[in-house]
């Protein structure tokens, strides 16, 4: 088996109903924290931890993104004509290797392990990174950020690995709940993993956030198509079929995390990368000392 992932799925397909009208005709990945796209971040998280290979799973009205991560040579063109060097630097710096984009389209809305499944062909028996662009994580000043951390605890221990955070007990329904096994340092065992539980029934407040790295064994098990909470299929399920199978470890990174799903976390999202901008932090900074709330 390869120990190099140089393969990660974006699932994109959702929605984005939380954040309506904005993302009535725009793909809430579109979202920006400051001047940025969140997929744009999940994408230069991913490409920080080595990956090369970018698999988007879609779905109807996300040509956005199709289109963000492509040149437009009319921009460009102009941009230098006008002598924005800057912004010209910025559209081009994005530009992936010729062929080493794809998009699938996901043709129904049935869940994340099904997403994820219909990236298969492209993934074949390797390895594979899955970030959703909703969990945006803010590395530490100077740090690497959550995938990279993950990838060099990986090469270790290979198997499954999820993202965790311990997470209010009230908040339990909102996530993948971890039963933990040893830890050691930043790993976690993964003994049990049950989704969205509620609070009384959750085996723990270790919550996985939207960072995996999954072993080829996850595919064989998504193909069994079986439905589980909201009758979708869920990534969740798959990977707690694993266990026993291949090692499973939950990471815990270091970065904060900005649950830019929901109104509150896209809006301290925003605020956070302001405050550590170079052009934005002081005025930010004194504007926000001024509401004097
Ligand atoms: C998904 C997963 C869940 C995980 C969460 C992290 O849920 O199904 O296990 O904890 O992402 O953000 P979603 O937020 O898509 O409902």
């Amino acid at each position: 088996m390869p120990t190099k992932i140089t393969k990660a799925i974006f699932p994109v397909g959702g929605l984005g109903t939380r954040f309506l009208p904005a993302t009535k005709s725009m793909p809430k990945e579109m979202l920006p924290v400051v001047d940025k796209p969140l997929i744009q971040y999940a994408v230069e998280e991913a490409a920080e931890a080595g990956i090369t290979e970018f698999i988007f799973v879609t779905g109807r009205g996300k040509t956005a993104i199709e289109d963000h991560f492509d040149h437009s040579t009319e921009l460009e063109d102009t941009l230098i004509k006008r002598d924005k060097n800057d912004g010209l630097a910025a559209v081009r710096a994005m530009m992936h290797t010729p062929g080493s984009v794809a998009y699938i389209r996901q043709q129904e809305p049935a869940g994340l392990g099904h997403a994820i499944w219909c990236a298969r062909h492209y993934v074949k028996d390797e390895p594979v990174a899955v970030l959703l662009a909703d969990d945006l994580i803010k590395p530490e000043q100077g740090g690497k950020g959550c995938l990279k951390q993950m990838v060099a605890a990986w090469q270790d221990k290979g198997g499954n690995m999820v993202a965790a955070m311990e997470v209010p007990r009230e908040n339990t329904s909102s996530y993948g709940i971890i039963t933990p096994g040893a830890s050691h340092a930043n790993l976690t065992e993964v003994k049990g993993l049950v989704e969205k539980p509620s609070p009384d029934k959750a085996p723990s407040t270790l919550a996985v956030v939207g960072r995996y790295i999954l072993e080829p064994g996850v595919f064989a098990e998504l193909d069994q198509m079986e439905r589980g909470t909201g009758d979708e299929i869920q990534i969740t399920d798959s990977l707690a079929r694993r266990i026993g199978e291949a090692p499973f470890f939950s990471y815990r990174f270091s970065g904060t995390r900005f649950d830019c799903g929901s109104k509150l976390g896209f809006l301290q999202a925003n605020i956070a990368y302001a405050l550590s901008r170079d052009d934005l932090g002081e005025d930010i900074t004194t504007w926000l000392k001024g509401l004097a709330l």
